[in-house]
């Protein structure tokens, strides 16, 4: 008998997209979705271990549900996601309400597990799928029905000495051309007009076959009804020449890089175990600038790793000045458990001074955004118009192809519609405009067209 789901989701993209496909599987077993943990018959909680505080986060949340349960005895609380496959059966301990704990690669099994739990009442782990090729045989759940997200390859095979992520999610392993470009054709077919193709490194995307990610661009591109293309994330260290030429090539693939740098600083990046130094680095962004004169550039920075001295940390805020991202997710280093750093490197940076990088650091992107958004001024995005702005119901939203956020007056009917919108002004991380219906000369010009 099926009941109600509650599903809490932290972490990447790729965890958000798990999460789809979670509530897809419950959907066809006629669970029904309710928005508080509190009042649901079932709760996953697919979590992420790529830094202490969201692993904490989500294990006082789980926590949280004790009396909860205490109540509703049926409640089957199940851990997925990162630092379910991390720990495995050692969460069964740590949470003596938890009844499934499930890997990175079984939650496709969520229904059948939830069988046994209901019938038989004993607690399951299932985490040993980690490093098989894996096909999802159900239609994941999106909330937007214009866009969504697209596994193309799993795992990871670098050993970034911060990272847990290749623990977490296994050997990396690419899905079939053929069967990634079906997937999105039934999307397609369905009223989506943009993919997002989520990957660790999907410049390492190969095929059994020897197809490359340029190959699986190439057969996105041709697909009817598709419209917009992106992909996320793209790794300097497997990044070839080919890839950028690739993702200039096709009038699909969008104007958007996300190129984590994590620092400016070669012995940094070597003690990361990077594989690419700040030279090749600044080489990348450059010929992705002259194949794409008008693009977003976002990246990744970690502050504060093991012996960063503060003239290092000085090499990324010089790099980022040069640079001029558009916009920076910025971390402090978080020691986890069986990564190199962690096992051979002392955190040797203090709290204090760790805050005190990123402070710096954050202050200035956020003063390079201000001012990429007063550049902006003057020019014609062509935007997808997604919805109405969540924060004022008077505005239209979506995203130029260099996913920057647009906000623009509008008739809701345009929802779904491509429109062109001149920047008029916006914050750091959003732009706001007017849609033109016709393009001044001067306009186009302005955004390299
Ligand atoms: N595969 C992607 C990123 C995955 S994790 C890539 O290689 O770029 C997302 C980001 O979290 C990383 O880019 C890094 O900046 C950050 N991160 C990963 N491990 C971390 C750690 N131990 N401490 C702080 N930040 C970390
Ligand atoms: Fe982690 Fe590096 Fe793999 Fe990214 S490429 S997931 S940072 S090991
Ligand atoms: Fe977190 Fe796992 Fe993604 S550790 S960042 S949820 S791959």
């Amino acid at each position: 008998m099926a009941g109600s789901y509650c599903i809490i989701t932290y972490g990447c993209q790729m965890n958000e997209h798990d999460s789809e496909i979670m509530q897809g599987l419950l959907k066809a077993r006629g669970y029904s979705k309710v928005d508080s943990e509190f009042e649901a018959d079932v709760v996953v909680f697919n979590t992420c271990c790529v830094r202490e505080g969201a692993e904490s986060r989500a294990m006082s949340r789980c926590e949280s549900l004790v009396s909860a349960k205490e109540k509703n005895p049926n409640m089957v609380i199940a851990m997925s996601g990162c630092v379910a496959q991390d720990q495995g059966k050692r969460l069964l301990d740590k949470l003596p309400h938890l009844d499934i704990v499930i890997g990175t690669r079984d939650y496709v099994h969520l229904p059948q597990l939830l069988d046994r739990v209901q019938v038989s009442g004993e607690r399951v782990v299932a985490v040993d799928d980690i490093d098989k090729p894996f096909s999802v045989n159900s239609i994941p759940l999106r909330e937007s029905k214009l866009k969504g997200f697209v596994n193309i390859m799993y795992g990871c095979n670098n050993g970034c000495t911060y990272c847990i992520v290749p623990k977490t999610r296994g050997e990396e392993w690419s899905r079939p051309i053929a069967e990634v470009v079906e997937e999105v054709r039934a999307m397609a077919a369905q009223g989506y007009r943009e993919v997002m193709l989520l990957g660790q490194n999907v410049n390492s995307y190969m095929t059994d076959k020897r197809e490359d990610f340029a190959d699986l661009l190439g057969a996105l591109n041709e697909i009817d009804d598709l419209w917009r293309i992106r992909y996320t994330t793209s790794n300097p260290k497997s990044c070839r020449d080919r890839h950028i030429g690739a993702v200039a090539g096709y009038e699909k693939v969008m104007e958007n890089l996300h190129l984590p740098v994590q620092s400016g600083n070669d012995r940094v990046l070597r003690m990361m175990k990077r594989a690419y130094n700040s030279t090749r680095y600044r080489h990348l962004v450059s010929l992705y600038r002259e194949q794409n004169p008008v693009h977003g550039l976002t990246t990744d920075i970690i502050v504060g790793f093991p012996t960063e001295t503060r003239a290092e940390f000085e090499d990324t805020l010089r790099l980022v000045q040069e640079i001029r991202y558009d916009n920076a997710y910025m971390f402090m280093y978080s020691p986890r458990a069986g990564t190199v750093s962690a096992e051979t490197m002392r955190d040797d940076v203090p709290l204090e001074e760790k805050k005190a990088r990123l402070k710096e650091l954050i202050d200035l992107q956020e003063s390079i955004a201000w001012e990429k958004t007063r550049e902006e001024i003057g020019r014609v995005h062509e935007v997808m118009v997604e919805g109405i702005s969540k924060k004022d119901a008077n505005q239209l939203q979506g995203h130029s192809r260099t996913f920057k956020r647009v906000v623009f007056p509008g008739n809701e009917r345009l929802i779904g519609q491509r429109v062109k919108v001149k920047i008029t002004g916006g914050t750091s991380h959003t732009l706001a405009g007017d849609i033109v219906t016709t393009e001044p000369a001067e306009a186009l010009a302005a955004a390299g067209r």
